[in-house]
């Protein structure tokens, strides 16, 4: 964030400021540590071909149509798909290959092509197998988008048994769109499976890693939580391809690739190379929330394939081994070497617990078999892991009939958590801010689990993440916060998207194979929860909360640790607002207020690869010259305004 330039609170303005009276000495609800958090779903290329930073697509040639995402050049016939599903029903195919002197070349084009950087390394490996007699070597090369070989390395993988093998490829060029050659040279045949090339620089440089700069963001937004896997991907088309923890932990070669639901969800988006790998599984999926100092929120099956779809449904009678995988999750996540799971965590190289708090049981499921169902997880959860804090749909809308049945069912059962979503256009944010002013204070906490505002009429997916959608955000969020004591948990959604592969917008993070943004909607998180505060108190204009007075929203809390007011301030018009801010106990506070703001000066302006940082927070101070703060909300703008105690 950039220092602006120094201004002063002088009484420059000439119109009347609204006056908003602040008492950090009323301490109001207390704001979770969990307050805000991020929601990870494998959509729009988010963890295969994005978070996930294997560069090879079907690199164990298990999509519906085995070769794709390869090219063959050379005697075609000489690759050939074998189908053991019998022996290995977890990876059922591989290929032979016959060699020859000249060379057969396999290349994988990735996914919309392989990010490569130049001068750094990228480990390419291979489990393979080639019978005595033979002696086939393994030609490797990087390619950039022109075909130029960018990088070379060869492999002899000599083994008559199954074997993994490794090497190291220099990039000596800068690839957007690159690809991976290989080309099996030699006599006799090999057997070849999981062919994967991994950057070198992934996360914390692990082995199967995730894309280092993805994960930065997130780590940079210091998220209170992280949701995952989904989203309706948990619920699956049919319930043979919901998500299965179980399967997606161990060796990445036994994780059974299925296709990804959101291949065919959509006509207009259809993505036929949109596979589900699990390299990115949940072992993944809890270090990075330890990783990033977020708590896990793993949601869970609940027996019922998507609504949207199929409906499938478990009959209750055979439910057993669905709520088992709950148990075994919570027992994996915080069990010790003497449990079942826990030892296979431990022996996954993680002995600490992930000290999992809360688990959902459905994703945006609803009716009568969703409340039946839930019933038989609450009880089974409850009564061996008492501790354990269960979320809930409420459905896929905010309001009616769904909404207002599965709201009265689980308040009458005492659910802990019930998980709300809102897709609607800005307007709808903004009228919404005071939603949760009038919510039962003695009923279940409230997490707004996705939400995200659509602005009617934007076609171009890209510009969907305009700094109106933001700011509509950034106001129903002052709502969110000024009820924290009920609202406990919040998450935008989705969070990450391909460029060239996504299938829902608008969307948190917007990448390609090489680069990332942060939308205006990102910087709106991040200055949230970098500045959540431990406790809310009151703001008022006229006694009022400040819910969109003249296109005005705001919230103020304390952070009781660092002695810090801290005051969001949003101005949705297009009108400069000046607004006197009347705080108690003002000479208590150092003379100098910090401010960042995110504004522009139209409202559909956007973030993008070629500008990452057009809307974006821009840091400055202002002085406290007498007994009140005066500050300018110019027109589309969002400040957060802190003060330190002297
Ligand atoms: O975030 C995209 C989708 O929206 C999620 O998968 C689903 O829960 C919701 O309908």
């Amino acid at each position: 964030m950039a220092l602006g330039a120094m201004c002063l609170s002088t009484a420059a303005f000439t119109q009347t400021n609204a006056v908003y009276t602040i008492d950090p000495t009323q301490l109001k609800a207390t704001v979770q540590p969990t307050m805000y958090g991020v929601f990870f779903e494998d959509i729009n290329m988010g963890a295969d071909g994005g978070l996930y930073a294997e560069l090879v697509k079907n690199r164990s040639f298990e999509f519906d149509r085995n070769l794709m995402g390869w090219t063959i050049t050379g005697d075609s016939t000489a690759v050939k798909v074998i189908d053991r599903k019998a022996e290995r029903p977890d990876n059922p195919h591989y290929i032979n290959v016959a060699a020859s002197a000249q060379g057969i070349t396999l290349q994988n084009e990735g996914y919309r092509g392989m990010g490569i950087r130049k001068g750094e390394g990228y480990y390419f490996s291979i489990i393979a197998r080639q019978p005595a007699g033979s002696n086939v070597k393994l030609q490797l090369q990087l390619r950039d988008e022109n075909g130029k070989v960018i990088g070379t390395a060869s492999l002899q993988p000599k083994s008559a048994v199954w074997k993994k093998f490794k090497v190291s490829i220099p990039a000596s060029a800068q690839a957007a769109k690159g690809s991976l050659a290989v080309t099996v040279q030699g006599k006799g045949t090999i057997d070849l499976d999981m062919i994967s090339l991994f950057p070198q620089r992934t996360w914390k440089n692990r082995e199967n890693g995730l894309r280092a700069d993805l994960v930065q963001m997130l780590a940079d937004m210091k998220p209170g939580f992280i949701r995952f896997p989904g989203g309706c991907i948990v619920e699956g088309r049919y319930l043979v391809n919901r998500y299965q923890w179980k399967k997606t932990i161990g060796d990445v070669d036994k994780r059974e690739t299925i296709i990804n639901r959101w291949n065919t969800e959509f006509k207009h988006r259809s993505t036929p190379d949109y596979f589900q790998s699990f390299g990115l599984g949940f072992m993944e999926y809890f270090m990075l929330a330890e990783d990033i100092g977020a708590e896990p929120l793993p949601i869970l099956n609940c027996g019922m394939a998507c609504q949207f779809n199929s409906g499938e449904l478990v009959p209750v009678d055979q439910i057993d081994p669905y709520v088992q995988d709950a148990l075994d999750l919570i027992e994996f996540a915080n069990g010790d070497a003497s449990t079942k799971w826990g030892k296979l965590r431990i022996s996954l190289g993680h002995p600490a617990k992930f000290n999992l708090k809360m688990l959902g049981v459905g994703n945006e499921n609803w009716g009568p078999n969703y409340v039946e169902r839930w019933t038989l997880f609450r009880d089974a959860i409850k009564k061996k892991y008492p501790q354990v804090k269960i979320v809930t749909s409420t459905g896929t809308d905010p309001d009616g009939a769904r909404f207002d049945t599965l709201n009265t069912a689980f308040r009458k059962l005492h659910a802990d958590i019930l998980d709300e979503h809102y897709y609607r256009p800005p307007q709808w944010f903004r009228d919404n801010a005071r939603r949760y002013d009038s919510y039962d204070r003695n009923g279940p906490k409230i997490f707004a689990g996705e939400y995200a505002a659509h602005v009617p009429g934007v076609d171009d997916a890209l510009k969907k993440n305009n700094l109106e959608a933001a700011l509509a955000e950034a106001a129903f969020m002052t709502g969110l916060e000024r009820n924290a004591d009920v609202v406990n948990m919040a998450s935008y959604a989705p969070l990450f998207a391909h460029v060239d592969a996504w299938q829902w917008a608008p969307d948190l993070i917007w990448f390609d194979n090489l680069k990332h943004y942060g939308t205006p909607n990102y910087y709106v998180q991040k200055l949230y929860s970098l500045n959540k505060g431990t406790n809310v108190v009151p703001m008022l204009l006229n006694g009022q909360p400040i819910a969109g007075q003249a296109g005005i929203y705001a919230n103020a809390a304390i952070n009781s640790k660092t002695g810090e007011l801290l005051i969001k301030l949003v101005n949705v018009s297009g009108n400069n607002q000046n607004a006197d801010l009347n705080i108690k106990d003002l000479a208590k506070y150092q003379q100098t207020a910090r401010i960042t703001t995110l504004k522009s000066a139209k409202p559909d302006a956007v973030n993008s690869l070629a500008e990452p940082q057009f809307v974006s927070p821009i840091d400055s101070q202002v002085s406290i010259l007498g007994a009140k703060l005066t500050i300018a909300a110019e027109p589309y703008s969002f400040k957060v305004i802190k003060l330190k105690l002297k």
